[in-house]
């Protein structure tokens, strides 16, 4: 199978961006050709007036993503940037994608209302699904493991492939499917979606003074006011973090201790942080390893960006033939 997954050029990543994608990306490059690109087009949609982050942001990113394991020798890791049959696949398909796909699109909806800060009237960020949609087609993609917020995208993704199809009378694109990580979501300190902008996120390159500070400050079980109280695992933010990190058997120990109220939030916290320190250790590692190390990342991108090209090439030229614009 197929599969061509992406993220946009954010940063340092934390342990959401992990459990939400990443986690089944190392799933996939063992057994499937993959394709891993770094948006950076996309991240220009809402961010066109000050493009300045994007090199530090692009490094960092790809910094994690290789310390978590993702692997140059089995997928591809490159930048949609410079492969610019995107952006020509990308017009193509723009006249294949009625306006109505995109105003009906709930997170352009959402993202309208919320973003009041920026900009975001224009005609990049309202072909945003197109753009992503051409990212995945491109490579004929067939999976694309991606968090649950991306679902809308990737049915307009489907929409599109399949009206190409139809009105070609081809079957040049398959219909990609989106391959979700299992549950139990990841949320940040204050309860709310880890997410940078809302400072509530633990990063993968956080040392463990901070990720001790993250985890004491972290909300819990609301309902559970005293000490005295028994607490519900299933209703603390906390839990989830012992069903990734913690083995089972203390699982079932806090389970047992916060129900019962034999054990309190601050010993129940104290569990799980050598826990997750354990498993951010070999991380912290790569990561120093690979800072010292600037020529490589960008190195592993431009091998990328060739074998790339190269699929994206034949994918667009079939494409050309098929619209009669062959020259
Ligand atoms: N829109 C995705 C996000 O914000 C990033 C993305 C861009 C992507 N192109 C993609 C995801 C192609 C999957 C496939 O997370
Ligand atoms: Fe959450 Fe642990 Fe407190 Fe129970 S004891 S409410 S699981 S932090």
């Amino acid at each position: 199978m197929r599969i061509v997954s992406g993220m946009r050029p954010t940063g340092k990543l934390h342990i959401g961006h992990y459990f939400g994608a990443i986690d089944n990306w190392l799933r996939f490059q063992k057994e499937h050709e993959c394709f891993f690109l770094v948006a950076d087009w996309h991240a220009l949609t809402s961010d066109y007036q000050d493009t300045s982050d994007i090199p530090s942001h692009t490094q960092e990113m790809v910094i994690d993503w290789l310390a978590c394991g993702v692997d140059p020798e089995k997928a591809i890791v490159f930048q949609q940037s410079q492969v610019k049959e995107h952006a020509e696949l990308y017009l193509l398909l723009s006249m294949f994608t009625p306006l109505g796909w995109l105003e009906r699109n709930p997170t352009f909806k959402e993202q309208k209302q919320q973003i009041t800060d920026k900009d975001i009237s224009n005609l990049g960020f309202f072909g945003y699904p197109v753009l992503q949609a051409t990212d995945v087609m491109i490579y004929k993609g067939q999976g694309v493991p991606v968090g649950k917020d991306q679902v809308p995208h990737l049915e307009i993704t489907r929409e599109i492939a399949r009206r190409f199809n139809n009105l070609t009378k081809t079957e040049i694109f398959p219909e990609p499917e989106a391959i979700l990580t299992e549950t139990p979501k990841i949320m940040g300190t204050d309860g709310r979606k880890m997410s940078k902008s809302y400072h509530n996120s633990i990063s993968l390159s956080d040392d463990e003074n901070s990720v001790e500070k993250k985890i004491k400050s972290m909300v819990t079980d609301s309902n559970r006011l005293r000490r005295d109280d028994p607490g519900n695992p299933d209703a603390c933010n906390l839990f989830p973090l012992h069903k990734k990190y913690s083995p089972m058997d203390t699982q079932q120990e806090v389970r047992q201790g916060c129900t019962t109220a034999s054990m309190g939030c601050v010993d129940c916290k104290k569990i799980l942080l050598p826990n997750i320190n354990n498993w951010l250790n070999p991380i912290r590692e790569k990561r120093l390893d690979l800072e010292n190390k600037p020529n490589r990342v960008r190195e592993i991108l431009h091998t990328g960006n060739q074998k790339a090209r190269q699929v994206a090439t034949s994918t667009i030229e079939e494409v050309r033939k098929t619209l009669h614009l062959a020259s």
